[in-house]
């Protein structure tokens, strides 16, 4: 079965081919980054104009890199939320329409359980391509972890695993109350004009500093000790930097900027002082510290030893790392980072299992801003 994946939740217009759910016959995504990177964040009117540019030409692109033409197509995933109303909206119209028009079947995806299918997906190529990688089994404990999601999942499937048209159940476990984690490295950098999007840039720079040179202290939760809360630490970078030397070397960065566009990292580390490298890497330190610990703590207590990540924040190089130094005991697979950040091959993959459960989506189906995934068990 042919699926045409449609995802345009977030800034990145993207289309996939995907054939059975585990094999990308082509995956293109369009980023905005030169529209949004002066705004040091998503303008959601932007986003939904730059969508409506996009998605025809991604949409034909996706088709002739497969070899196929709409026609050809078995089937139609569209995200349908959580993400901007307005952005979900280009996917979903253009995904509907075109079902409509060639009379194929439908199917909305929640873009969390898309980032999840990514690990799944992945793992399946690379064992059909001959990689000698471990089975990615369920039951897993999921981080999906981006810039506008932090949140974790206890995924299971009913049915023999290997079965090729499992049900898949997600079970919430916790989440963030405040800043997903990439948009704390995003504001961070924003602060410090660091340039947009923020994480890849702090990976880089705090790679050069003393991730122990500022104690932002392990961040604490009342209630469910799964849930996450990044604002207090964003806020922590901020009373360092304002008012102080730093504050005023980033305000320097800032103007340098605006006069050479984007630098390379070698011209932006040396505009930093090693201070500034150093808060980098303790601000990373924390984050990454935090969402490795919680996601360990949400497997053991589940007395599950398969762990998932996914989401733009799993590029992370240190949170990688972290979780291969600290999970003796448990199996983590991570999707390449063109798998982990927006793709719409996750939600083409999502889509194929639905579909084989005979899920069908009608005219009505339409986007929604929140868009809880799965079922959280009662207390
Ligand atoms: O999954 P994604 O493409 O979009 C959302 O659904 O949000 O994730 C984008 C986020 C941004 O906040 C970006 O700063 C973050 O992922 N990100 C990273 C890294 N690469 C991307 N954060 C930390 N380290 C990275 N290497
Ligand atoms: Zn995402």
């Amino acid at each position: 079965m042919l699926v045409l994946g449609i995802e345009s939740s977030c800034d990145e217009t993207a289309a996939a081919v995907v054939a059975d759910g585990e094999s990308i016959r082509s995956s293109v995504v369009a980023s905005q980054v030169l529209t949004h990177e002066k705004y040091g964040g998503v303008v959601p009117e932007l986003a939904s104009r730059e969508h409506l540019r996009a998605i025809a030409p991604v949409v034909e692109e996706a088709c002739r890199r497969a070899g196929v033409t709409l026609p050809q197509v078995d089937a139609i995933a569209v995200t349908e939320g959580p993400g901007l109303v307005g952005s979900l909206l280009v996917g979903l119209v253009y995904g509907k329409a075109l079902a409509l028009s060639l009379n194929k079947p439908l199917v909305g995806v929640n873009h969390l359980e898309g980032h999840i299918h990514a690990v799944l997906l992945e793992n399946k190529m690379e064992r059909a391509s001959g990689k000698a990688v471990a089975e990615a089994r369920l039951p897993a404990v999921t981080l999906v972890v981006s810039g506008g999601h932090t949140s974790l999942f206890q995924v299971t499937a009913d049915g023999e695993s290997g079965q090729s048209s499992p049900r898949f159940q997600y079970r919430p476990l916790g989440r963030t109350r405040d800043d997903a984690a990439g948009e704390a490295f995003d504001k961070v950098a924003k602060l410090l004009a660091l340039g947009y999007p923020g994480g890849p840039v702090i990976d880089k720079l705090a790679r050069l500093g003393n991730p122990h040179a500022v104690d932002f202290g392990r961040i604490k939760m009342r209630g469910n000790p799964l849930d996450f809360s990044f604002s207090g630490l964003k806020t922590a970078v901020l009373y360092r930097v304002r008012g102080s030397d730093l504050g005023r070397e980033a305000e320097e960065r800032r103007a340098w900027r605006k006069t050479v566009g984007r630098p390379s990292l070698d011209d932006l580390r040396a505009h930093c002082s090693q201070e500034t490298v150093d808060l980098i890497a303790s601000f990373q330190h924390a984050a990454v510290q935090d969402l490795v610990e919680r996601t360990l703590a949400a497997a053991d207590g589940l007395g599950v030893d398969t762990i998932f990540v996914s989401g733009g924040v799993a590029c992370n190089s240190l949170l990688r790392r972290r979780f291969a130094e600290a999970s003796h005991g448990f199996q983590v697979f991570f999707p390449s980072p063109a798998l982990s950040t927006d793709n719409a091959a996750m939600i083409a993959a999502a889509g194929y299992y639905k579909l084989r459960a005979g899920e069908r989506a009608g005219i009505t189906l339409t986007a929604h801003a929140s868009f809880p995934l799965g079922v959280a068990e009662q207390a």
